[in-house]
């Protein structure tokens, strides 16, 4: 692999912690990258030698960004349930059930062509770090062949047996395939087991259901993730607190207590607020500044999937995040990066530090801020070495 340096860096987000909004800016700047790794950041006039030169030209580089929420593995449109919500319908999971007829009937190859232009992508709009969900198969043979594929294109690959009911299921006899049979097989393949906690819709899981499914994953060695608090108030976020989950995910609907909870385990557990589902099913959107304020950890992430955000832009979600639920763009951009490193509990991920992966994204542009400044413009993307 060799050195390269890369130059003629305007602006440098490293997102280390240091100064204003612990962004670690740097002005004119350069970035020593060995064997994949940042072997040394700083001014251009004490830059190391290195085998390579790649210059920017003035360009801002951030971290890559980490996209800690996405379900990428299914096949079939679901366009006009969007079209459907925008004039006035409600999303209560429902609309799952089609993409799940859609995926089992989708060949390997089709499935893994489909997953890996949604990496490719997302790596175009500067996304290096992506969790991949299954979910869409909800048999033990379809729900391992999702983690397989999803397993060629990240290693952070997510169990979601325990996403809906599947149609005609008995509830109680489902649950305990997914925590037993589903989960055995699909161990092997995941790194994280998730649950859709949501008691109001008939096709999600209850509090019981969920931490069945949860503990059985914990006892398999797997983390925990969970989607909770989305169409209403509920238990989704505590339980996600109290069984010392990675992450919480959606937190549309938040009581005091959980803000309180989250406080409480900001050491532990990350709550990823997902906007473009705000967006996307016309729900209000969370107040990120406040939970910020109060002391929890946040991530941004876009649950690309084709029911309740089929966005994989991470610039897009900051720009909503930094308009719609009052972060500034410097906030905004930590919970895409270091914020979705921390709910994936990596550290080697969403910062531009020495000994980190030097995933490096480029703006056409000349500071960070254009990334909220300019929605939907696509000035942001991975930079290959
Ligand atoms: O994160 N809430 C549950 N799961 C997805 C939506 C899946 C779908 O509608 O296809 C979500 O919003
Ligand atoms: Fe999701």
């Amino acid at each position: 692999m060799g050195s390269v340096l890369v130059t003629g860096i305007g602006e440098l987000a490293t997102v280390d912690g240091t100064g204003p909004e612990g962004l670690g800016l740097r002005h004119d700047a350069a970035v020593l990258v060995e064997d994949g790794l940042v072997a040394w950041a700083g001014a251009p006039s004490a830059a190391p030698a290195a085998d390579r030169r790649v210059d920017v030209g003035g360009r801002a580089v951030v971290p890559g960004f980490v996209d800690s929420h996405a379900h990428l593995v299914f096949a079939g449109d679901r366009s006009a349930e969007f079209a459907a919500r925008m004039a006035g319908q409600r999303y209560d999971g429902g609309g799952i059930a089609t993409t799940v007829a859609a995926t089992r009937v989708a060949t390997d190859d089709e499935l893994d062509g489909l997953v890996a232009a949604r990496v490719a992508e997302m790596r175009a709009q500067g996304t290096t770090t992506v969790e991949i969900k299954s979910g869409y198969g909800l048999t033990v043979a379809d729900e391992v062949r999702a983690l397989r594929i999803a397993g060629r294109h990240t290693r952070e690959t997510t169990f979601l047996g325990a996403h809906v009911v599947p149609a005609g299921a008995d509830r109680s006899a489902y649950v305990a395939q997914v925590a037993g049979p589903m989960l055995a097989a699909a161990a092997a393949y995941a790194r994280w087991v998730d649950v859709f906690c949501e008691p109001g819709s008939a096709h999600a899981f209850d509090a019981d259901e969920a931490r069945t499914v949860l503990t059985a994953g914990a006892a398999a060695g797997l983390g925990l993730r969970v989607h909770g608090n989305q169409l209403g108030p509920g238990p989704g976020v505590r339980l996600a607190v109290e069984l010392g989950a990675a992450s919480v995910d959606h937190c549309t609907f938040l009581e005091r207590a959980d803000v309180d909870a989250l406080v409480g385990a900001a050491a532990t557990t990350t709550a990823t607020l997902l906007p473009g589902v705000e967006y996307s099913t016309r729900s209000p959107y969370p107040d990120a500044a406040a939970l910020l304020r109060a002391g929890v950890s946040l991530a941004l992430a876009t649950d690309c999937n084709p029911g309740t955000c089929f966005s994989s832009s991470m610039p897009w979600v900051m720009a909503l995040a930094v308009r719609e639920m009052g972060l500034t763009p410097a906030q905004a951009l930590v919970a895409a990066t270091a914020g979705g490193a921390r709910a994936l509990r990596r550290t080697d991920v969403g910062r531009v530090v020495v000994g980190a992966r030097a995933d490096l994204t480029v703006l056409e542009a000349p500071s960070y801020l254009h990334l909220a400044y300019r929605p939907g413009v696509p000035i942001a993307r991975a930079l290959d070495l």
